[in-house]
């Protein structure tokens, strides 16, 4: 990848901004961690970056993400930038099929139109790949894509964000990392029994993800959640992956800050927990296997 940057001779400094910018975007937003097949030695192998074919399994079957580099046949080089744009926007694919929640357009709807292009130049200059995609391994009803459809209506709220009274510029930008870009909600809000996010217990955790994985409370109530984190202690867990306890975070969440927060500019880290420490409290308690949440950490 960092050869494709370097081969890529950027007419001007504004392209070379804008391919940097794409880049950083691509990092927060975490897309090589799930487009990038793991290897047993749970180092991502550069040569299939963005490739796909990561296998997610789910109580609804398992996925398997598509190749986003941009080979003509096996990836998305015959895309222009509508299609990706639906794609992102709309969760619609340029034949027109609804694609499924896990990719999360829920979230990545919301970024902004900058942003987005910027994205798109950067996914440009990555080196193609012909790996062909795995077909999911769905059953029926949850391979019929049609029903995604009728799916979206109550859980895909698509509307871009807007500022709130009252706020400063860093809350701002702090949302828009942690709900546009980060994605955090996929993760740490409980699901309906469709699959959609329960909105009401926003960030407040789950013992059954769709994974099966436990997903600790993140919302700033003291008891359940990380209402007696610090700044500091939130900084060092985005920054490097370790809790308060000194102990260090594991499975998806030590993939999300590999991929995405230990990228964060500092500026956009001390945003993202401003924007963290004042989620609304939800009283949620979490089992979770390394303690995270109990009483044992403090
Ligand atoms: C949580 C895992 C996950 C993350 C993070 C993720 N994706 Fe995906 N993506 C998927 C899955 C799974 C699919 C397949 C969805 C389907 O088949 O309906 C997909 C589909 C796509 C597609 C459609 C490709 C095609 O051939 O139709 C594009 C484009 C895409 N993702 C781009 C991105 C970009 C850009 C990012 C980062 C901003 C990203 N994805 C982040 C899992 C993810
Ligand atoms: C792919 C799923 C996923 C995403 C995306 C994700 N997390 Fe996590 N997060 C987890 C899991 C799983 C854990 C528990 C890890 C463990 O127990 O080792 C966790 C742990 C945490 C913790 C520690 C909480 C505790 O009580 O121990 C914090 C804080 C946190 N995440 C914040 C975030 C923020 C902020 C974002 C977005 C920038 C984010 N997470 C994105 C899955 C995710």
């Amino acid at each position: 990848m960092a050869l494709a940057v370097l081969f890529f001779s950027p007419a001007n400094a504004a392209e070379a901004d804008e391919l940097k910018r794409g880049q950083y975007i691509f990092n927060l937003s975490g897309c090589a961690g799930c487009h990038t097949i793991k290897k047993a030695s749970g180092k991502k192998s550069t040569d299939g970056f963005i490739a796909g074919g990561r296998k997610f399994e789910t109580k609804f079957g398992t996925f398997f993400s598509p190749n986003i580099t941009p080979d003509l046949n096996a990836g998305i080089g015959k895309w222009d930038f509508a299609d990706f744009t639906r794609a992102m926007r709309d969760g619609i694919s340029p034949e027109g099929k609804n694609y499924y929640p896990s990719f999360p357009y829920t979230s990545y709807n919301k970024m902004s139109d900058v942003d987005l292009s910027a994205l798109w130049t950067y996914l440009k200059t990555v080196p193609a790949n012909n790996r062909a995609n795995t077909s999911h391994d769905l059953e029926p009803p949850f391979s019929w894509r049609f029903l995604i459809s009728i799916w979206k209506i109550p859980n895909f709220n698509k509307s871009p964000m807007l500022p709130v009274e009252g706020k400063s510029k860093t809350w701002e930008r702090g949302r828009y990392i942690v709900e546009a870009l980060s994605h955090c909600s996929e993760c740490h809000t409980p699901r309906n029994i469709m699959g959609g996010l329960a909105i009401a217990m926003n960030y407040a955790g789950t013992n059954s993800s769709p994974e099966g994985i436990t997903v600790p409370n993140i919302t700033s109530d003291k008891e359940t959640g990380i209402g007696k984190w610090s700044a500091g202690d939130l900084d060092m867990l985005l920054k490097i992956g370790m809790l308060p306890d000194a102990d260090f975070v594991g499975g998806s969440m030590a993939e999300s800050i590999t991929y995405s927060t230990s990228k964060m500019t500092d500026a956009d880290r001390a945003a993202v927990i401003e924007y963290l420490r004042g989620v609304k409290p939800v009283n949620n308690y979490i089992k979770s296997k390394n303690g995270a949440n109990s009483e044992e950490n403090w």
